[in-house]
């Protein structure tokens, strides 16, 4: 007789057999389906109050909402302990781990024979994007944590209907464990996971379409549809299959005429990007009509349609998003999707049965529980809140989500945005002359260092399309990908670099950010319309400081051209070090890469003077010479 009872709900065979195959490898207590229900939610939630994995918060306070406390090893995504197994090592590509798929599975199948002992296995189906989407993809994980689980409920379209709607179809096969088996009665700690940082394997088979991931509860580590499903296997699939998998935001903007207009947007890790999915207009924009809505935070799936138009859909279903500097000045609609129904990992816990973290609005409470649960008080030398504490919402609780973030048919895409971090060099907007140099300018997008865990404070960590801890395949053959799109689609969306973190000699930004943003979406709505005006210069198409709308915001002419500055020897400097990044890719690097490097180099030396002072062509003229290109 079998060991397992496999719940009968499961009629799909791959499932039958994988789910068989790995509890006897596994050895749980039992295997359980998640049907996704909220009676179902709301038991697991209390069993881990029960198990003091959460702390139930005060409900006058925040209704329906846990705190979970991590083991203090296991607080962020670990790109170093990540791996792209594909069959050849080429194919995975020198930004990524590699492994072969033959020597990973024989480290690995020993990790998980038994790694669920004491525990239960759950099963959990579940489909990134609208039921029913062309663009969707569905995964099953297998996971012995309860707190997956719950997460992986708000985070995704979850349990019964997920299974109802995958039918007898393909899933990616997600594998997880804490890798903390209880032997013999050994008792549980309230965050389980496997301490050693060595000891811990998020990894990717892209020909299989499997993840297998050890060690870790948390985040992205562990909610195997976010960055494992959503952007490392999904990029691989994209690329094989013709559409895009990004690191991208999607947020709608509708003009006063009532038009709306969607955009992508990418930005490295931490960049303020769930901010910027929930702009808030300034008053004057909102009083004429402006409206800025979400669809999503993180992730956008990209697809043509049948008349080659590109349409987005967010494959996720919650926000999984950074706490500590979210408040009411920087975000309201983020403090206000997370009023309820939320679980937070990592933050403190005030006296009075709520949440609190550093930047909070208001006065630091005179007491509270720290991130690891010691007493914390304002003198405390350690934050309260571990500085990469989540909030785990429901999209559908955002005040401004998108009227089709659910839509089977996606949004339609008419600009893509792609932001660095930089202090210097590079301008606050400009928008690429086409195509071919708007990947260029994705794949140099780089970041300062800020601290030294990826090498020297200030030298700029290259983050091609925001991508890199997060592309499936080999980084150059992500270009060509790109590149192969844009030509096969009749009218591409326009591209557009920015840079929110520009500053001053004396370290100050130089662009206040946050609703004032909205400004520049303006721009690039009405440009990508054909409607607002900008000038050629050496590197792309930028407005004038006459081409924005000032109003409610007092900003100079010296103000914006500072912030909008091109130096010509540091812009030779900038396009000499792409380099690094280029050399590094040199076999599967696209042609295009090298011959807009040096475009763009010969158009600086011809441009005798920079800056917006310099005489500029009309936009006509322009024109005319961006088409005989
Ligand atoms: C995230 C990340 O958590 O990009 O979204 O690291
Ligand atoms: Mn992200």
């Amino acid at each position: 007789m079998a060991k397992y009872t496999i719940p009968e709900n499961i009629k799909n065979e791959e499932l039958k057999r994988w789910v068989t195959d790995m509890a006897e490898l596994c050895e749980p207590d039992n295997v359980y389906l998640c049907d996704g229900s909220q009676e179902e939610y709301d038991r697991l939630c209390q069993e881990m109050v029960d198990a003091g994995t959460f702390i139930k918060l005060n409900p006058e306070k925040r209704p329906n909402s846990f705190l979970a406390r991590s083991h203090p090893s296991d607080v962020a995504r670990v790109e170093d302990r990540t791996y792209i197994c594909s069959l050849s090592k080429g194919d995975a590509g020198p930004t990524n781990n590699w492994m072969a798929p033959k020597e990973m599975k024989a480290i690995l199948t020993p990790k998980f024979r038994g790694s669920m002992r004491g525990r239960t296995m759950y099963v959990i189906p579940f489909c990134m994007g609208p039921l029913g989407s062309p663009i969707s993809q569905f995964g099953v994980q297998l996971s012995d944590s309860p707190y997956v689980v719950v997460n992986m409920r708000i985070m995704t379209r979850m349990g019964q209907k997920a299974l109802d709607a995958l039918g007898d179809g393909e899933f990616v096969h997600c594998l997880h464990s804490v890798g903390m088996p209880l032997t013999q009665g050994q008792a549980d700690v309230p965050w389980p996971c496997s301490p050693d940082p060595k000891d811990k394997y998020i990894v990717h088979f892209p020909e299989e379409r499997s993840i297998i991931s050890y060690g870790s509860g948390y985040g992205g580590n562990a909610l195997l549809g976010k960055k494992c499903l959503a952007l490392r296997i999904a990029s691989t699939l994209g690329r094989e299959q013709g559409w895009l998998a990004e690191h991208m935001l999607i947020v709608g903007v509708k003009a006063p005429d009532g038009h709306k207009d969607y955009v992508c947007a990418a930005f490295p890790s931490a960049c303020g990007k769930t901010n910027f999915a929930m702009l808030i207009p300034p008053k004057e924009f909102r009083d004429e009509g402006w409206e800025v809505t979400t669809v999503g935070d993180d992730i956008a799936w990209i697809k043509p349609d049948e008349h080659g138009k590109l349409h987005a859909i967010n494959p996720e279903a919650g926000f999984f998003g950074v706490a500590p500097g979210t408040n009411y000045a920087t975000n309201p609609n983020a403090m206000d999707s997370i009023k309820e129904n939320t679980i937070f990992t990592n933050v403190a816990l005030t006296d009075d049965g709520d949440v609190w973290w550093e930047g909070m609005d208001g006065e630091p409470p005179a007491h509270a529980i720290d991130w690891q649960g010691n007493d914390w008080t304002p003198s405390s030398e350690k934050p309260a809140a571990h500085p990469n504490a989540r909030f785990t919402a429901p999209i559908t609780q955002c005040p401004v989500v998108d009227e089709r973030f659910d839509d089977p048919n996606g949004v339609p895409v008419s600009a893509f945005i792609f932001g660095g971090r930089r202090n210097s060099v590079v301008p606050l907007i400009q928008q690429s002359f086409n195509w071919a140099f708007g990947v260029y300018m994705a794949a140099t997008m780089g970041s300062e260092m800020t601290a030294a865990a990826f090498g020297n404070i200030g030298e700029v960590r290259r983050d091609p399309f925001a991508m890199l801890p997060f592309a499936g395949y080999h980084m150059g053959d992500y270009f060509s990908h790109w590149l192969d799109l844009g030509r096969n689609i009749p009218e591409p969306p326009r591209i557009f670099s920015v840079n929110w973190f520009r500053k001053d000699e004396n370290g100050k930004f130089l662009w206040p950010g946050f609703g004032e943003n909205m400004r520049i979406l303006k721009w690039v709505v009405e440009r990508a319309r054909g409607k607002s005006k900008g000038f050629e210069t050496p590197l792309g198409w930028m407005p004038r400081y006459d081409d924005m709308d000032w109003r409610g915001l007092d900003f100079s002419r010296e103000q914006w051209d500072a912030v909008m500055k091109l130096d010509r020897d540091m812009w030779i400097k900038e396009i000499s070090t792409h380099d690094d990044l280029f050399f590094k890719l040199y076999d599967r690097l696209p042609k295009e890469m090298t011959f807009i490097r040096e475009l763009l180099v010969s158009n600086l030396w011809r441009s005798p003077e920079l800056g917006l002072a310099a005489p500029r062509p009309e936009e006509e003229d322009i024109k005319a010479v961006a088409k005989g290109e």
